[in-house]
Formats: structure tokens, C-alpha cells, sequence
């Protein structure tokens, strides 16, 4: 859809020590081998964020996100980390993933001034929406996508729109093995693309990098990529095993 390279984002989740952390980078390091036409990000830990920033500083042969962010830069707010604080750190942050929404309760308010902090802040926000299997039962599937998109990027411009990634993310579909049919990922990108062009413009739907996470493994990664609005994955279990994060890099390159 777009000239932007694959992007593959690893989430780690809470996984992983500090120590795990740098173990496991160099691991990947030694493995993998990432085509120029795939974009690698890798979401550890936030405690581990630093030390693995130093220890990818000559390589850098993927790029970090963060898996979460506070909107205010600083303040009275034990327990946060600011995207402020963030910046220099991580080129990406992950925003409303659905464990922060359905485990943490973060509403589309919380949600949209994260996206907007992150902007602020130089960084690139990757939007996660998906609805609930009661939300697909229902037929509530467009409803839901329409809000969480309209919602969480309430507080950008069109010309900040070129930062923004979105990841549909079906609920049920994640860590469930469950894999969502590729003709219901497809129909749920196409909706994100159009909603984004009629929100922001035709230019801003085609540079929006749009993602598919849930259950995505060696094994069905290129199912997935093959679908015309998908630039890319969010990968979570997979991600935490070297081998099979290097066949998805893999099919990613074709
Ligand atoms: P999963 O997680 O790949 O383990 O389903 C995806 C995600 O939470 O982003």
C-alpha cells in the first residue's frame, strides 16, 4: 500500500529481566538476519529499555519500543513513565494495547492523549484496536474499529498522520492461538484505511503503516502479510523465540 519497508514489532510483554533482556537481544543479534526491506522493532521491558538502547547503540540492527506511556511529561504521578522520558530512548511506543484496556482499564480518552504525548514527544505511536469476540458476535466488529480509531487519534493533525501506525488486533485472537480468518483481516484493514483517509485525507491513509496482531506465528505470518492493506505485524508469543521470530522476519522479506 505504501513505499514504507515491512514492519515486524516484537512484544515482549512482562517477559524477561534486565539481564533476560540483554541475554535474549544478543541471541537475536547472532540469528537473525533482517532483509532491507523489513523494519525490525523489538518492545522489551521498560526497565530494560536503557540497557538494551546502549547495547544495540552499534549495531542497531533493530529499533525499540516502548510497551506503554504516561501522557503528562512529568508530575505527581507515581508509577508513570512519561512518553517524555521515553524520547531518545524508543523510536515506538505500543498504545492501547488490549491488555491496557481490558486489564488496566484504559479508556479511548487515556488512549488518545498517549497517542498525542507520543507525537509530541518525536516518537511514533502504534495505535492497537480490536474487538471483542462478544463485539464480533454481536456484528459490532466496524462499530468498534470506527471508535477506537476516531477516538484514539481525536488530538492529530493530517500533518502529523505519517507517524502513526496502527495494529488491528481482534481481542480474541490474542495469545489464543485463535487465528482470525484472512477475509475478516482484510475487511477490518480496509475499514482502519478508509476511516484514516476520511478523517484525514487520501496522502494520510497511504502513509499509514497498518499492522495485523494476534496469534501470528511462523506458520501463518505470510497468510497475513499477502493481504494488500497489511504493511506489517505485531508479534507477541512468537517474538519471545528466536527461531520462530526469524521466520517471520523471513517472510516478511517476500
Ligand atoms: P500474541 O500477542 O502474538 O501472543 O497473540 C500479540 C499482541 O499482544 O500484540
Amino acid at each position: 500500500m505504501n513505499t514504507h519497508k515491512t514492519l515486524i514489532v516484537g512484544n515482549w510483554k512482562m517477559h524477561f529481566t534486565i539481564g533476560e533482556s540483554s541475554m535474549f537481544i544478543r541471541k537475536l543479534e547472532e540469528q537473525l538476519k533482517i532483509p532491507s526491506s523489513v523494519e525490525v522493532v523489538v518492545a522489551p521491558t521498560t526497565l530494560a529499555l536503557q540497557s538494551v538502547s546502549l547495547q544495540l547503540k552499534h549495531h542497531r540492527k533493530f529499533k525499540l519500543a516502548a510497551q506503554n506511556c504516561f501522557w503528562r511529561d512529568f508530575g505527581a504521578y507515581t508509577g508513570e513513565v512519561s512518553a517524555h522520558m521515553l524520547r531518545g530512548l524508543t523510536q515506538y511506543v505500543i498504545i492501547g494495547h488490549s491488555e491496557r484496556r481490558h486489564a488496566f482499564g484504559e479508556i479511548d480518552k487515556d488512549i488518545r492523549l498517549k497517542v498525542q504525548a507520543v507525537v509530541r514527544n518525536q516518537m511514533q505511536p502504534i495505535l492497537c484496536v480490536g474487538e471483542t469476540a462478544q463485539e464480533r458476535a454481536d456484528g459490532d466488529t466496524g462499530f468498534t474499529l470506527h471508535d477506537q480509531v476516531t477516538a484514539g487519534l481525536a488530538n492529530i493533525t493530517s500533518e502529523e498522520m505519517h507517524r502513526i501506525v496502527i495494529a488491528y488486533e481482534p481481542v480474541w485472537a490474542i495469545g489464543t492461538g485463535e487465528n482470525a480468518k484472512t477475509t475478516d483481516v482484510a475487511a477490518a484493514m480496509k475499514l482502519i484505511r478508509k476511516q484514516v483517509k476520511d478523517l484525514f485525507g487520501k496522502q494520510a491513509s497511504l502513509d499509514l503503516r497498518l499492522l495485523y496482531g494476534g496469534s501470528v506465528d511462523g506458520a501463518n505470518a505470510t497468510q497475513y502479510l499477502a493481504l494488500p492493506d497489511v504493511d506489517g505485524l505485531l508479534v507477541g508469543g512468537a517474538s519471545l523465540k528466536p527461531e520462530v521470530f526469524g521466520d517471520i522476519i523471513a517472510s516478511a522479506k517476500s
